[in-house]
């Protein structure tokens, strides 16, 4: 007997993290290039590093299926579970299938280099280009893991049948229903939501302050540097 039902899978916190990650990155990333738009990129790299920590801690102590120990697989696992993707008898997963979950890892653990290299970048004194081409080259692998994220996204959509973009954003799947999840956790969705929006508010007007003494020497033999190596 067929006794499923939409059931709760995704917790508020975990699909505002995700959706709010992805415009911090596509922000960042056509930010990136111009001067004009520096304060910008600052802006989303900065929410895109804060939303990661949350999600390192959150894949602790959150719900069932935003918790890592809910979506390590072995390589084993993955290999099994592509090669039931060819022989399209796909084995279902309610939270992130094995292959999804290493696309997940590699974004966060991209996306916290990418950010911790770019704000080493920006504070280096020293003037080198190391930094920044890490930075750029975090960010390049960042954005070719987005397109294999897409793509799995879609695939598995259509090989189970299950739209998966849509259960991101409800946070709902067809399932038994002790399989659901029992809270949606609003209150840390509100918090998250607020942090960031006041991140964004409060950001802008720390740029637009103006320089202590201090920071325009700072600034000063930065530019010097930069300029004797050059
Ligand atoms: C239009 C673009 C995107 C779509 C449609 C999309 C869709 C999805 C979906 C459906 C899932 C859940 C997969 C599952 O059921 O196993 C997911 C998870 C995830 N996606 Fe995306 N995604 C997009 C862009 C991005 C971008 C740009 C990033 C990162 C830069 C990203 C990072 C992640 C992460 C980290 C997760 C795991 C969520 C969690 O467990 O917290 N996604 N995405």
């Amino acid at each position: 007997m067929n006794t499923k039902q939409s059931i709760l899978v995704w917790d508020i916190p975990t699909r505002l993290f995700h959706w709010l990650l992805a415009l911090s990155f596509v922000g960042a990333f056509i930010t990136a290039e111009s001067e004009r738009t520096r304060d910008l990129h600052l802006l989303f790299g900065y929410t895109l590093l804060g939303l990661i920590g949350f999600r390192l801690l959150w894949g602790l102590i959150g719900t069932r299926y935003a918790r890592f120990r809910s979506f390590l697989f072995s390589p084993t696992a993955v290999r099994d579970y592509l090669t039931s993707l060819l022989t399209r008898q796909p084995k279902h997963y309610l939270g992130h299938n094995p292959a999804g979950s290493l696309t997940v890892f590699l974004l966060l653990g991209l996306g916290l280099l990418a950010g911790i290299t770019g704000w080493a970048a920006y504070n280096d004194t020293s003037g080198g280009e190391q930094l920044e081409e890490l930075h750029e080259g975090m960010a390049n692998a960042m954005l070719v893991v987005v397109f294999v994220h897409i793509a799995g996204v879609v695939v598995s959509s259509l090989l189970h049948r299950e739209n998966l973009v849509r259960a991101m954003i409800t946070g709902r799947k067809q399932g038994e229903p002790e399989q659901g999840i029992r809270y949606r956790h609003a209150w840390l969705g509100a918090i998250l939501l607020a942090t960031v929006a006041g991140f964004w508010y409060w950001y802008p007007q720390t740029l637009a302050a103006p320089d202590t003494h201090a920071q325009v020497a700072q600034r000063m033999t930065h530019d010097d540097q930069r300029h004797e190596i050059h």
